[in-house]
């Protein structure tokens, strides 16, 4: 039978296609949605919220059965007025949209925490992060345990440590002389790309990485082992964060009324070259 009597499709907006972080992501919707015999549309609206609104508003028009959401900008506005009222089961990812529900929950304070534990194992006392401006709620979790942990082993993280740039390769890399200004012996860039643009800033401004700065990313996105030297970074699952995110939302478009599920999935360490011991 080729006729369905609902068209199986799901949306899914991301922030940006370029970060195979996504690619992956959608790797996993993909591979779920096929089992369910949904079909998933996918757009990244390149972290640009009018852009996004107009995807979402599209979508909807086309009666999507659902919607996954993993997006910075997405407001609470556009979930009242675009979503709710439209009543179409979503679900964010990055986000915690309340009690209600489903959400993918991926232990950030963890990825945090082991990220400090590693540059204080190597000795590091001067750490600078770089990170977004407008960070989702993950990110903030990220880096409460990054600072938290530095802290219970006496080395403090201030405001100004922190250095703030769009979490891209270019963000990163636009990053590098703030970075600078600040000394540190060690950075944590808050994802793999701001990593990858930091190091390359690094290198054009004749700093050897780790040798005079260790970089730390987080993700573990594949080109972590191309670059060099190769990034250390901590690994989330995110293949099976883009599975788990399908079937929490075809679970919901088939059964509404069911309480909230939540799905936890971990985080680990990948060391590799891009991190060393202080000098
Ligand atoms: O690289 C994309 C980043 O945005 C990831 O760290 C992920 O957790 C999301 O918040």
């Amino acid at each position: 039978n080729l006729i369905m009597k609902s068209a199986q499709t799901i949306g899914v907006l991301v922030p940006n296609l370029g970060n195979p972080f996504f690619s992956m992501f959608i790797k996993g919707v993909q591979s779920a949605s096929r089992q369910h015999q949904f079909i998933p549309l996918i757009f990244g609206a390149n972290h640009d919220e009018e852009l996004e609104g107009y995807y979402l508003q599209e979508l909807i028009k086309r009666a999507v059965d659902g919607l996954i959401i993993a997006s910075a900008s997405i407001t609470g506005e556009t979930i009242d007025n675009i979503l709710k009222k439209n009543g179409i089961p979503y679900l964010l990812i990055d986000q915690n949209g309340g009690p209600s529900l489903d959400r993918i929950r991926i232990d950030d304070d963890r990825g945090g925490r082991l990220a400090a534990q590693h540059l204080l194992a190597f000795g590091h006392q001067r750490v600078a992060v770089v990170m977004p401006e407008h960070a989702t709620q993950n990110l903030v979790i990220r880096l409460r345990g990054f600072r938290e942990e530095l802290a219970q082993h006496g080395v403090s993280l201030t405001a100004d440590d922190v250095v703030l740039s769009p979490m891209t390769k270019l963000g990163g890399y636009q990053a590098t002389a703030a970075v600078l200004q600040r000394h540190p012996t060690a950075v944590f860039a808050i994802n793999d790309e701001t990593a990858l643009g930091l190091m390359r800033g690094l290198h054009e401004q004749g700093v050897r990485v780790p040798g005079d700065v260790s970089v730390l990313g987080y993700d573990d996105i594949d080109l972590d082992e191309y670059v060099v030297p190769r990034l250390s970074s901590v690994h989330q699952p995110v293949v099976t964060m883009g599975e788990r995110a399908t079937e929490l939302l075809i679970n919901r478009i088939h059964n509404r009324r069911q309480a909230a599920q939540t799905v936890d999935l971990p985080v680990d360490f990948r060391q590799r070259e891009s991190t060393g011991p202080v000098k």
